[in-house]
């Protein structure tokens, strides 16, 4: 597929979109958004990607949903053609996704980087759900992502007031992993996800798979899947490779299956 509004690249075994929409500070519209699903279902069936970064420009991430192509959405049309449900493809990506942040990231942006597996942010990073200020409010799991990640007092204080935080106060908060100066933004985040795509793949979509599941059920049931999935990996020639090369006192070469 040919891309005009994101650039695909890969390096090593890590894959890398960047929003490229630079007028609209990456205002994501329907079309970036189905040129993302599609290169995300491409690093998906890709058994040579093992993790994806998703990063804007320095300016900003992304600047929310496209305000102009939603102004005269009727409700109709929004229920019919199910608006916003093909932005889900990033939370269903199996192989870790880190976004990696500066700028900009409010509303749909900052919800499309709380889809991602964690955050690593600039230090100039501004997150927000400003929707409210449009009459509206998040409807791309804001209002249930930012108060999981950060608490109910944070995610209403930000959701109602529609305010920005910047990258000091997301990080306390919990929303962001790691802050870097912004110089350092791209560089930490590929290593991040070349360290990442390094491991077994099994491993680290099965991690990935094990952690997500603590937001989907009780403290029992997510021990008994981690427990499940934990036995399965003794199926993998990455174990047999890891736990050797361990032994053996050498650099485990994993195959990723
Ligand atoms: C469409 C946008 C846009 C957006 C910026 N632009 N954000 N266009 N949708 N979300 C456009 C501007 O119209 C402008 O185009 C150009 O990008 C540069 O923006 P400026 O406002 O001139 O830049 P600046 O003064 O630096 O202000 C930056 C900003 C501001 C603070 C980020 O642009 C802003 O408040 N944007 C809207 C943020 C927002 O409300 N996001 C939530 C959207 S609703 P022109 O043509 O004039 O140069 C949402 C709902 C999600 O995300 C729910 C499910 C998807």
């Amino acid at each position: 597929m040919a891309y005009e509004l994101i650039i695909v690249e890969t390096e090593g075994r890590v894959g890398r979109i960047t929003l490229n929409r630079p007028k609209a500070l990456n205002a994501l519209n329907s079309d970036l958004i189905n040129e993302i699903n599609a290169a995300l279902d491409a690093f998906e069936a890709d058994r040579a990607i093992g993790a994806v970064v998703i990063t804007g420009s320095e300016k900003s991430f992304a600047a929310g949903a496209d305000i102009k192509q939603m102004a005269n959405l009727q409700y109709p049309d929004a229920y019919l053609d199910d608006f916003i449900t093909s932005w889900d493809r990033i939370a269903r990506f199996r192989k870790p996704i880190i976004a990696a942040v500066a700028g900009f990231a409010l509303g749909g942006g900052c919800e499309m980087a709380m889809m991602c597996d964690f955050i690593i942010a600039a230090d100039n990073a501004q997150f927000g759900q400003p929707e409210i200020k449009l009459g509206v409010m998040p409807g791309a799991g804001g209002t249930q992502r930012l108060t999981k990640a950060i608490g109910k007092a944070k995610a209403m204080d930000l959701c109602l007031t529609g305010r920005m935080m910047g990258a000091e106060e997301a990080e306390r908060s919990g929303l962001v992993a790691r802050i870097v100066p912004l110089a350092d933004l791209l560089p930490t985040a590929m290593k991040a996800a070349a360290d990442i795509a390094g491991f077994s793949l099994p491993a680290t979509m099965m991690t990935k798979e094990a952690v997500n599941r603590a937001f989907e059920t009780t403290l029992a049931e997510g021990l008994r899947f981690e427990r499940r999935i934990f036995h399965s990996m003794f199926a993998t020639a990455d174990q047999k490779e890891g736990m050797n090369a361990f032994a053996e006192k050498r650099k485990a070469e994993f195959s990723h299956r």
